[in-house]
């Protein structure tokens, strides 16, 4: 049997004044895996933040319910203590989660002990096998290093074994593979999967990476200035996209056939959601007068798909 084991509810969160992500609906299941596409800019890292609490996060309205419990109402630290101790993240730039210099071993003992899961007896053994799982077999070397003495991509798969070792039931990851060449890739995309499988750990997977989503997610939420505009099973949103910026999403990944892929012109609104109209209209292929004015909630397309505008000459891309 599967249990909801988080879920938002028309969330808005941001900084300062303005919502950066604005009235976004999600639940998941214990052991599925969510991953959020869309260009830079569209809210996925701060919708990662905001249900971690993070401090510069602002939460506007709507609600976090995290196994049954609604802790977008508690105390920002009571909120932050039982996020943290329910979910881990890999952050997009984890050299800035990680103190630069100071030693990895010593931040990971730090770690460890704060989720009461330190074992000075086991200590090495663990990190050796969390770090041959995402390719680090120099681990010696690498857990005396200190962050700033190393590459992006070694910081990044240093973060995933930690997050391995803090095993935590939810994990979050901000483009966990955007620093790895591709072999790496595969293999960190295969631990991943791992992870649910073994342990169920259900995971929340930012990536600009179609193919990864297509591979790892169970469902997949497409966000553009700050909304989801998209939310469907894995292989429907990307075999029967139906909101036109999805489409283009999917016919600008260029082909292994030599092809020129189709690009999207522009870019996203810098100013994240507006309170009227689409924010992708100025882009849309398909725009109409009206869309400058109309709302644009999330309505049924399919079963356990969802989307927020339909291009009704769908069909497969
Ligand atoms: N620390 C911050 N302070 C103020 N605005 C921010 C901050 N971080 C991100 N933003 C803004 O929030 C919006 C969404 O950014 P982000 O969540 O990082 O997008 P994505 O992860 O999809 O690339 C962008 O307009 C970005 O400029
Ligand atoms: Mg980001």
């Amino acid at each position: 049997m599967s249990r909801e084991i988080l879920s938002v509810s028309r969330l808005s969160v941001g900084y300062g004044e303005r919502p950066a992500a604005a009235d976004v609906s999600f639940s998941l299941q214990q052991g599925e895996i969510l991953c959020l596409v869309g260009e830079s800019g569209c809210g996925k890292s701060t919708l990662l933040k905001a249900l971690l609490a993070a401090p510069e996060i602002r939460l506007f309205s709507g609600s976090i319910t995290l196994e049954g419990r609604v802790i977008s109402e508690l105390p920002v630290r009571e909120r932050r203590r039982l996020c943290c101790d329910r979910m881990g993240i890999v952050f997009q730039n984890p050299e800035a989660a990680f103190n630069p210099i100071r030693s990895y071993r010593k931040q990971f003992v730090e770690a460890l002990k704060s989720h009461g899961k330190y074992g000075p007896k086991s200590f090495d053994g663990q990190v050796e096998q969390a770090f041959a799982k995402v390719e680090l077999n120099d681990w010696k070397r690498v857990i005396s290093e200190c962050p700033f003495a190393l590459s992006g991509g070694m910081n990044q798969r240093v973060a995933l074994a930690l997050a391995m070792l803090l095993g935590q039931e939810i994990l979050l990851c901000d483009e966990p593979t955007s620093a790895l060449d591709a072999t790496i890739q595969l293999q960190v995309a295969h631990e991943l999967k791992h992870l649910r499988d073994k342990n169920g750990v259900t995971q929340i997977i930012v990536t600009h990476n179609l193919a990864l989503a297509g591979f790892l997610a169970d469902r997949i939420g497409v966000m553009y200035a700050g909304r989801l505009v998209e939310l469907g099973r894995a292989s429907d949103v990307l075999r029967y996209p139906c909101h036109p910026y999805t489409k283009s999403l999917i016919t600008a990944v260029p082909g292994l056939d030599g092809e020129m892929p189709y690009g999207l012109p522009g870019s996203p609104p810098m100013t994240g959601p507006s309170e009227t109209g689409c924010e992708f209209r100025d882009r849309c292929p398909l725009a109409q007068e009206g869309c400058a004015c109309r709302t644009y909630a999330m309505r049924q397309v399919g079963e356990d798909h969802c989307a927020s505008c339909c291009d009704e000459k769908e069909g497969a891309v």
